[in-house]
């Protein structure tokens, strides 16, 4: 087998226009949305980090500086905390700032899909695996997703993708898996359909917002093929990948929830919100307590 190198670069595109949460995204991005206390791209940040990452590399747009200033240092705030003697405030918002140097920017001039705000961060990649995190999409589990995809990569090497079940009518909503040997948690990926109509779906697992993947993908997103939507598809550009490499799909531990829509973001406030041990209780008493 060929050798497998360490992930250490991550792609998150957050270039998005974030359409579903207008008015919320008219001036502010939408991964700078909270949960419970911090923003949706500081969960994806941290989630990386964990699995290994040391290079971070942001596809943003305009209007989306927030994203830059929140990982930053803010001096004047610092000074104002310490002369509060707000220690543990500031011990935590220092304890998360990825080293210097370490994050990167680039800018997707226009939003013409998920594949090509990938593509845009090719000469930031180069030859070597990456991985790619969806900041609006949230995992809940103790191990993080990205964590669970990089010890299969370890093993497997190519290309590893997460996936969750969905219900079979709601297929034609989602990426869908075709899987060759299925041990139930770790699949072999031998196509990939995009919503297809529950009759002919080959399974429930669809894909997530976490991969690693192989740099030969930028050779099949230099096409700049129009997929669904009219948009440059990443999924479709992994299709490419089928066959020519290792490509597993990981039924990853964990809730998943889908940020990017209002339903799945109050949701997952909800249950980021109870799965704290500061906010937890309050939130419990306060859900029990509803009579709906
Ligand atoms: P979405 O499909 O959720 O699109 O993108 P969106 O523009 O963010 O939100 P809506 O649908 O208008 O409400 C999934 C992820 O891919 C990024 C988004 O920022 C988000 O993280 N993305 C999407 C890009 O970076 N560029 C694109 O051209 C499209």
């Amino acid at each position: 087998m060929a050798e497998i190198k360490p992930v250490r670069k991550a792609i998150f595109p957050v270039a998005g226009l974030g359409t579903r949460f207008l008015p919320a995204t008219k001036a502010i991005p939408k991964e700078m949305l909270t949960l419970v206390d911090r923003p949706l791209i500081q969960y994806a940040v941290e989630e990386a980090r964990e699995a290994g990452i040391t290079e971070f590399i942001f596809v943003t747009s305009r209007g989306k500086s927030a994203l830059e200033d929140h990982f930053d240092r803010a001096y004047e705030l610092e000074q104002t905390l310490e002369t509060r003697g707000k220690t543990a405030v500031l011990e935590d918002l220092r304890s998360w700032l990825p080293a210097a140097g370490s994050m990167m920017y680039t800018r997707q001039p226009e939003a013409l899909g998920l594949g090509h705000a990938v593509w845009c961060a090719r000469h930031l990649v180069n030859d070597e695996p990456f991985a790619v995190l969806l900041p609006d999409e949230t995992v809940l589990n103790e191990v993080g997703c990205l964590k669970q995809l990089t010890d299969v990569y370890e093993r497997t090497g190519g290309n590893v993708i997460g996936v969750f079940d969905v219900p079979r009518e709601q297929t034609s909503k989602y990426g869908i898996v075709a899987t060759g040997d299925n041990d139930g948690k770790l699949a072999v990926v031998e196509g990939l359909v995009e919503k297809p109509e529950p009759d002919v779906a080959p399974s429930t697992l669809s894909i997530t917002g976490r991969y690693i993947l192989m740099p030969e993908i930028f050779r099949a997103l230099d096409r700049h093929e129009r997929g669904a939507g009219n948009e440059i598809q990443l999924t479709d550009a992994m299709m490419h990948l089928i066959g020519q490499m290792p490509f597993h799909a990981l039924r990853f531990r964990g809730e998943r929830h889908d940020c990017g829509s209002i339903e799945g973001f109050l949701k997952a406030n909800i249950a980021f919100g109870l799965a704290r041990a500061d906010v937890g209780t309050t939130v419990k008493d306060y859900v029990k307590s509803l009579d709906l």
